[in-house]
């Protein structure tokens, strides 16, 4: 006999305004049991699990909990009953502290005042239990995204939920951190927690899953077991085989000139005199750990930040520091790692997200082709099957990984020749991947370049003809050909990580 369910979503039924999104879904949640979601983006991974958080109702159908019909008016309803949710875009308030966006809701109360002592108690426990040792007292808009999802992951966990809803929580995460995640998941599951876990990667499902629902459009496909393999979960997802992973190819042989030349960069905080140049129809894939400068050596070169030392060239001519204007216009497109902070006018229709660097590029000769700019920002959302209304709707209510497609389609809209990428396939789906490399290489072979981070190393060693390692702010080696392997990577990214730590400890001990 199996347990009942914690909570079932009973064919529900949900539109945003004249369009079905959820199409008669039914899912259950049983205590100890971790229910995955799969699908492309946009499938409504995110809607369903919205429904069950009080953040949506659903237009049709019930929801059960403890087999009983609730009715969940918003998020504090759900909490109420012991569900607590990991959104997969972040919901912290940046200039509080890590403690405070903790305890958000629930400050402890000591003598009518907030007891801040418990409340970093509290902090420092629930952040323990998932190994991030961080000041508590930081605010939390100055961590980066990764420590941003932990933060997230801890407070959810320190509500002690009967049910635990994560919404693509490995996305911004390192191998370690997912490691450290997952047991947590086991040890709640240990405990008859039931749980519901989205994510783009596949092979995580295995390893973490009991049971796999998909969903294509807004409809029910199948529920398989956790351990089918990754091919048939892909083929129930996208409705066909995916031939290749990383279709690199290099159809490039013009003259192979060079078009981006770093020099000694250095900036105030973290990277310290970095040298590399990348030539017509290559990518270069920057490897490394979190923290260890890739993101600050892409937004160095784009212009978002600025350098004290060092020189930036495309095409040999050199850019001024700190202007996005210039970098735009010199060619350069940056596709950043935090797209809702960086990337995208959310309120903003799609047509406009896409076509802002265009606006900006040609805005200084006052010629702006709205028609034109509209045509190209509809074939770019057709190659890349960014899933939307039409080209007006705002890009805020696009899915996650729609709105990350909708940052990368505007660089390919703006013809830009030096493409900085950092996370380019961060939550988007199997078969939108392959898409976006496609366009990688369409890039190349017509004689632009690309640096590419990512923290996903299969896809570095894939998709890059040669990587630069960093560690610690600077470029710790080189690999390209025969040379590349998975440790080859490792070696190089952990380098001056031990000396770091050393000086994170001493740090640590005059707080
Ligand atoms: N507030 C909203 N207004 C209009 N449409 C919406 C809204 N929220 C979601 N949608 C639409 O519902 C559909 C499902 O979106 P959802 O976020 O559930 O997808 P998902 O499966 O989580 O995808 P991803 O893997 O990209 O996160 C999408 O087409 C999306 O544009
Ligand atoms: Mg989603």
């Amino acid at each position: 006999m199996t347990d009942n369910p914690i909570l079932t979503l009973d064919n529900v039924t949900k539109s945003f305004g004249p369009v079905t999104v959820i199409k008669g879904v039914t899912v259950n949640v049983y205590p100890g049991k971790v229910q995955v979601l799969l699908g492309e983006n946009g499938a409504g991974k995110s809607t369903l699990i919205k429904m069950m958080a009080g953040v949506h109702q659903p237009d049709g159908g019930r929801i059960l909990v403890d087999g009983e019909k609730v009715r969940l008016a918003d998020t504090n309803a759900s909490e109420a009953l012991g569900i607590a949710t990991i959104h997969q875009e972040l919901n912290l308030v940046g200039s509080m502290t890590v403690a405070e966006n903790i305890c958000m809701g629930r400050f402890p109360r000591r003598f009518g005042l907030v007891d801040r002592r418990t409340m970093r108690n509290t902090a420092k426990a629930a952040l323990d239990r998932i190994g991030l040792h961080i000041d508590v007292d930081h605010k939390v808009g100055e961590l980066g995204i990764a420590r941003q999802q932990l933060v997230e992951i801890a407070k959810a966990l320190s509500l002690e939920a009967r049910m635990l809803i994560l919404d693509e929580p490995t996305a911004a995460l390192t191998k370690r951190e997912i490691t450290a995640l997952f047991a947590v998941v086991e040890d709640l599951r240990s405990r008859g927690v039931g749980m519901v876990f989205i994510s783009h990667h596949l092979d995580e499902i295995a390893a973490i899953g009991n049971s796999v629902s998909v969903l294509r459009d807004g409809e029910f496909v199948a529920e398989v077991p956790a351990d089918t393999s990754e091919d048939e979960l892909v083929r129930l997802m996208v409705g066909r085989s995916i031939e290749q992973q990383f279709p690199r190819r290099r159809d490039y042989d013009g003259p192979a000139d060079t078009l981006l030349e770093v020099n000694g960069l250095s900036t105030k905080g973290l990277i310290n005199d970095v040298s590399f140049s990348v030539k017509a129809g290559e990518i270069v894939g920057l490897a490394g750990l979190m923290g260890a400068g890739r993101t600050e050596v892409l937004r160095a070169i784009a212009g978002v930040d600025p350098y004290v030392n060092g020189t930036v060239h495309v095409r040999g001519k050199e850019l001024p520091k700190s202007s996005i204007g210039a970098a735009i216009r010199a060619g350069v497109g940056h596709v950043p790692e935090d797209r809702k902070a960086h990337g995208l006018v959310l309120g903003a229709p799609v047509n406009e997200n896409i076509g802002y660097a265009t606006l900006a590029a040609t805005a200084k000769s006052g010629l702006v082709d709205r028609r034109g700019q509209r045509k190209r920002a509809q074939d770019v959302a057709d190659k890349l099957r960014i899933r939307m209304q039409n080209l007006d709707q705002p890009v805020g209510s696009l899915s996650g990984g729609n709105q990350q497609k909708t940052v990368f389609a505007r660089w390919i809209v703006t013809n830009s020749s030096v493409l900085l990428l950092d996370e380019p396939t961060r939550g988007v789906d199997v078969g939108a991947k392959v898409e976006i490399y496609e366009l990688m290489n369409a890039i190349t072979a017509a004689g632009g370049a690309v640096v590419m981070v990512s923290s996903e190393l299969p896809e570095v060693l894939g998709m890059s003809d040669r990587i630069l390692v960093m560690s610690g702010g600077h470029i710790s080696g080189e690999l390209a050909g025969g040379d590349v392997t998975q440790d080859a990577v490792m070696m190089l990214a952990v380098r001056d990580v031990q000396r770091d730590l050393e000086d994170k400890l001493m740090e640590d001990g005059h707080e």
